[in-house]
């Protein structure tokens, strides 16, 4: 087991735990977290059609399950009346606990039901997706999308503990774990501006590669598969960056902002693509090559990082032969309507030297062009 802390001010600071198995002892760990004073309160779960069918056995422990329908197209005010509208009905009160149960999307909204729920109740996340293990459950942002855009409605509202069982991962399909990676790769190239110490993330995940390709004696294997031996490992050092940043920057004044790496790009990639084609993390991991792209262009970076760089993210099966050709002028247009963008200056986490990052707002538009995949 592992275990890790996000430090925030007025005792709001929480434990993050991560181990193979953690769903068997869910119980355990909520009462041993959470169990108050006097007792009596309920838990009320929020989990989606899918997950809720793989996992009965799991829910069968709690008296109230709300399900919702599966998908980002369900991320959206609908789906949050639902559920309040479920909460309300049986009665929560404000000494109950919400439990978000699955990826990204029933996080963030179940995270915004407890902050808004009765003027706020608390809530634990227990994270399904690689992605959702890695960045959506801590940190506490929350929300829905609105047809202006994505996660345009929504709060900070952080848990009161996170429970991380890397077991559910087996029974999530590839283009998810990739998606996920892509955010896990994300925290090898900012490593050290998170203020953590020091994991060298880079060389492991290379190494991890390694091991996979029989070099330096390892058996030739399946990389997705070599990596569920992995797991733990790879969580908690991504979890140990973001809880990190977010213990200095919990609402994004400023280093926080570093967690978006590739993400300007990124979200323009889902955009002009209409949210359909690639998944966040796919998109995401072809905006860290036009960060580095750019980086290189700024001469920021040197060549032998951004070879190192690209390669890493290559290797890790991310980028797609599709990813080469996107519409430069659509691109730029999407970037310039990202919610990051202020006094029409779009702003870039951009790679300065291996490992760290910073935020730049001077990047003239013809070099952004020039670099886009
Ligand atoms: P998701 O929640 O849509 O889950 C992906 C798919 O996997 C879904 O179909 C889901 O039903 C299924 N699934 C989940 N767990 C499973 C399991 N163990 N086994 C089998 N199937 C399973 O997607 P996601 O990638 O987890 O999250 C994406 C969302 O997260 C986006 O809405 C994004 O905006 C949000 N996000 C939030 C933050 C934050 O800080 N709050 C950060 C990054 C992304
Ligand atoms: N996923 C970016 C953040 O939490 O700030």
């Amino acid at each position: 087991m592992k275990r890790l802390t996000v430090n925030l001010t007025e005792g709001r600071s929480y434990p993050i735990i991560i181990k193979e198995g953690a769903l068997n002892e869910a119980k355990a760990l909520l009462e041993e977290h959470l169990g108050k004073e006097g007792g009596g309160h309920r838990y009320f779960v929020i989990t989606n059609k899918t997950i809720a069918k793989i996992y009965s056995g799991f829910l069968k422990g709690f008296e109230n399950v709300i399900r919702i329908d599966d998908g980002e197209k369900f991320k959206n005010f609908k789906t949050f009346e639902y559920i309040t509208g479920e909460l309300l009905k049986a009665k929560i009160e404000r000494k109950d606990c919400i439990i978000a149960f699955g990826g990204g999307v029933v996080g963030d909204m179940a995270g915004f039901a407890a902050a808004s729920v009765l003027r706020g109740v608390d809530y634990v996340q227990i994270p399904t997706t690689l992605l959702s293990q890695v960045d959506s459950s801590v940190g506490g942002k929350t929300g829905f999308n609105h047809v202006c855009g994505k996660n345009l409605i929504g709060a900070f509202k952080q848990p009161k503990l996170v429970i991380i069982d890397p077991k559910t991962l087996d029974t999530l399909d590839i283009r998810q774990i990739k998606t996920g990676l892509g955010e896990v790769l994300k925290y090898a190239f900012i490593e050290k501006s998170t203020g953590c110490e020091e994991f060298n993330f880079f060389n492991r995940l290379k190494s991890l590669l390694n091991e996979v390709n029989g070099v330096n004696g390892g058996a030739k294997g399946n990389l997705y598969e070599s990596l569920k031996n992995h797991w733990e490992e790879i969580i908690y050092t991504s979890v140990s960056m973001k809880a990190s940043v977010v213990s200095k920057d919990e609402c994004e004044k400023g280093l926080r902002a570093i967690l978006n790496f590739g993400h300007t790009f990124g979200h323009a990639v889902e955009k002009i693509t209409n949210y359909k084609k690639y998944t966040h993390g796919e998109a995401v991991a072809a905006g860290m090559v036009m960060a580095f792209q750019t980086a290189l262009k700024r001469n920021l970076i040197n060549e032998n990082y951004f070879h190192d760089a690209v390669q890493l993210i290559s290797n890790y099966g991310l980028i797609s032969e599709s990813m080469k050709n996107f519409n430069k002028e659509k691109m730029f247009d999407a970037m310039k309507s990202d919610k990051k963008v202020s006094h029409s200056k779009i702003k870039l986490v951009l790679p300065v030297k291996p490992l760290e990052v910073q935020l730049f707002d001077d990047t003239e538009a013809p070099l952004i062009k020039d670099s886009l995949l």
